[in-house]
């Protein structure tokens, strides 16, 4: 039987590159959950902004020792699931592919194009068999929230733009570069994918607040990516991402009204239904 979603927020914040420090939180408690689905990339903290509860994971572990495909995203969000999370906010560092988009700025995702190949991207397999849409894969009330709470900290925000997520670690070449912008990329990173499927999949409303650190490399006159440079616009912007978050803390409605994707689980399941209970 699934738990009922309470009317109260409860939101995981899943930090990358330079956001392994976490968010600041009230009657913070580090707790270590495990789950059946892996290794989390490492223990959750939990507390409060305001009165509205948090739960935060970093996504490549404490000193960024997991690489993006040896991340594991399932367990990553099987965990937050369990401690009752009901909305996710992923935060990650992101290349731009256009121009306006540049280092500094927030791009709050609303599409995706996925490269990953060889990850484990579903909780779901032989023996129980899901199909969930995928259409729209970003929570589109989070977003806007989360949208409006990153002007009001201060930054400056692109409220829509398409993520390629590649499988990296190296960064991709100029071909590869210039070739994501003919598809209609607007965004490069490593990681949000299998992340955003998987969180559908947990019913867990998902939304993605890209920080650019860099160009990419299709511009002509830019040198090649350089990790340095990437963790250092993330340290000089993890601030904003901490106001960001409290901006979000404030301005959350009392009550959480239910979420269509709190239930995409209800015709997706192939699998005879008692399975479940
Ligand atoms: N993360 C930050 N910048 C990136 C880039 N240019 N490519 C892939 N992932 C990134």
């Amino acid at each position: 039987m699934r738990a009922e979603k309470s009317s109260h927020w409860h939101i995981g914040v899943i930090g990358g590159s330079g956001l392994a420090a976490g968010v600041d939180l009230d009657e913070a408690q580090e707790i270590a959950v495990s789950s059946p689905f892996g290794e989390p990339s490492g223990p959750v903290t939990t507390g409060h902004i305001g009165g509205v509860r948090f739960s935060f994971i970093a996504r490549h572990g404490a000193g960024h020792r997991l690489p993006p495909g040896a991340i594991d995203y399932r367990a990553n969000i099987d965990v937050l699931k369990r401690c009752g999370v009901t909305d996710v906010l992923a935060l990650s560092a992101i290349g731009s592919l256009r121009e306006e988009m540049a280092p500094g700025d927030f791009v709050a995702v609303d599409q995706f194009i996925d490269r990953t190949v060889g990850r484990r991207n579903s909780f779901f397999g032989p023996g129980m068999v899901a199909h969930v849409s995928l259409a729209d894969p970003i929570c589109e009330r989070l977003s806007r929230l989360a949208t409006a709470a990153a002007r009001l900290a201060g930054g400056n925000v692109h409220p829509a733009g398409c993520y390629i997520a590649i499988d990296g670690p190296q960064f991709s070449t100029r071909a590869e570069s210039r070739t994501y912008r003919q598809w209609g990329a607007d965004v490069i990173g490593m990681t949000a994918m299998p992340e955003a499927r998987l969180a559908r999949e947990a019913e867990l409303p998902y939304a993605l607040l890209g920080m650019v650190t860099d160009y990419d490399c299709w511009r002509e006159e830019e040198a090649g990516v350089e990790v340095s440079h990437i963790l250092e616009v993330m340290h000089a912007n993890a601030e904003l991402a901490r106001r960001t978050v409290r901006a979000l803390a404030a301005s959350l409605p009392d009550v959480r009204e239910p979420s269509p994707i709190d239930t995409a689980l209800e015709h997706a399941l192939v699998t005879a239904s008692e399975a479940r209970d």
